[in-house]
């Protein structure tokens, strides 16, 4: 029995098991204490008002929070009701600051590509995995389709369609570790086919352009404008890699006209579109925009992943490829290549019993409430800085004011113990964009964002 509730601004999520519901209470809130989901001091709702929105007896609950406080994870008092013991966290804390040498990371991090990883729904994963081995047969664990578990490939066929609007054959969907993989896989192809140069947008994903030195492709750029890449200036290139949903990472969304021009290119040219479609889930002043293949599945190889989902971790990514690649992929797909079963077995029960479209919902939430809370800060606290790219996606480009530049901005942060990071790293060519830093807001625990915000307005008024 799934429930949810929040408390201070913090989504819960509790699994409470039928037979154990008391067990599964103080396990929910131990791991959420330990993860940091809830951070130290936080007030938690009274036992009557928690077993109320449970619809559980009000003794349960109390006695979850007794054993809780038994174990040092909260703290009762008369008067200010029940809280996370701060004790909890300094224990963390100091066994980590044991083991961390000192040079150690800043301890806040607003650095980009990553989801907060301490919110993965780990029970319901876990209860995932167990419907997936007990209803999966033994078969199943052998080196099987190296497209990947047919479960998996059916799930995310009618999630994409629902979602992102991708025209999703299961038969077409290739299962991989990552996007980093599916592009891998792609340039072994285009190599094969005689392929020399693979377009990417002027400020892009660094980890592009080593996959290209890897395989020997050669590197053209396109502009990118507030329109998304100017695919206009597209001419002999045999493939365009597009981050079409969300400009990673200026921030744009690639327009329609734009739309209809790259499809346009590839249907004269013959050149293929890879649409990187990296966190088109996340998307909150309007509806989520369709995946560019939608347009031309036979000309638009679609790669999708679970690392801004769920998490990077995970490894598991999707390929939907237009026919023609199809045998070519998996001809490139050694079995070194192949990802786990368990892993694509317990996403497919995930999906397909509604705790992806759930979790994603949930996240939604929460970043764009952390979106406006940057956005408030910085408007109020950062004169002269400008936040863009805030449509969607999990991080924003905040643009320095004049005579500020990136290396001081990124160490000053550090100064202040933040870890951010700035864009010139991602100009692959052309024009290159004023000095920024790419603020990924979705990065840290919840416990630990507004201190990370703070630290980031205050490297502006030390200006
Ligand atoms: C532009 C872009 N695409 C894709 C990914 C995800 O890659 P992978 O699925 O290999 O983790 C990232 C991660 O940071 C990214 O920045």
């Amino acid at each position: 029995m799934p429930a949810t509730w929040a408390i201070s601004g913090v989504d819960m999520h509790v699994d409470v098991e039928n037979s154990r519901v008391r067990a599964s209470i103080e396990r929910e809130l131990r791991e959420a204490v330990r993860g940091g989901r809830l951070p130290p001091g936080l007030r938690l709702p009274s036992s009557r008002q928690l077993a109320a929105d449970l619809g559980l007896a009000r003794n349960t609950v109390a006695n979850a929070y007794g054993q809780l406080v038994a174990e040092g994870w909260l703290v009762a008092r008369q008067g200010s009701g029940t809280r996370v013991a701060a004790a909890v966290a300094d224990r963390d804390h100091r066994t980590r600051a044991a083991r961390t040498p000192v040079t150690a990371a800043p301890g806040y991090d607003l650095r980009a590509g990553s989801p907060d990883v301490s919110a993965f729904p780990t029970a319901r994963w876990v209860a995932a995995l167990r419907r997936a081995l007990a209803t999966t047969p033994a078969q199943a664990l052998g080196y099987g389709d190296p497209r990947g578990r047919v479960e998996l490939r059916d799930a995310l066929a009618g999630y994409l369609a629902r979602a992102r609007g991708v025209h999703a054959d299961p038969e077409r969907i290739v299962i991989c570790s990552g996007f980093a993989q599916g592009f891998d896989l792609l340039c072994v192809v285009l190599r094969n086919r005689g392929a020399t140069t693979l377009a990417v947008e002027n400020h892009s994903w660094p980890a592009y352009r080593s996959a290209l030195r890897t395989h020997r492709l050669r590197l053209a750029t396109v502009p990118v404008d507030e329109d998304g890449a100017v695919v206009a200036s597209l001419t002999d290139e045999d493939a365009i890699l597009l981050t079409p949903a969300h400009q990673f990472p200026l921030g744009s969304s690639l327009g329609p006209v734009r739309r209809t021009a790259a499809v346009a290119w590839a249907a004269d040219t013959g050149g293929l579109v890879i649409e990187d479609d990296y966190d088109g889930e996340f998307r909150y002043d309007r509806r989520p925009l369709g995946a560019l293949q939608s347009l031309a599945p036979d000309s638009v190889a679609y790669v999708g992943t679970a690392s801004k989902t769920l998490a990077p971790g995970l490894r598991l990514g999707w390929l939907v490829l237009p026919r023609s690649l199809l045998d070519p992929v998996l001809a490139a797909k050694t079995r070194g290549d192949y990802t786990g079963v368990l892993d694509q077995l317990t996403l497919a029960q995930f999906i397909a019993y509604g705790g992806y479209d759930r979790h994603i919902r949930a996240r939604r939430l929460t970043y764009r409430r952390r979106r406006d809370n940057l956005l408030r800060t910085l408007a109020r606290d950062a004169p002269g800085t400008q936040v863009t790219g805030i449509a969607a996606g999990l991080h924003a480009l905040v643009t320095l004011p004049t005579g500020l530049t990136e290396d001081e901005a990124v160490t000053r942060a550090a100064q202040h113990g933040l870890a951010v990071g700035g864009l010139r790293p991602y100009h692959a060519g052309g024009q290159p964009h004023p000095p920024a830093l790419v603020i990924g807001y979705a990065t840290p625990p919840e416990h630990a964002f507004t201190g990370a915000v703070a630290r980031l307005a205050a490297i502006f008024r030390t200006q």
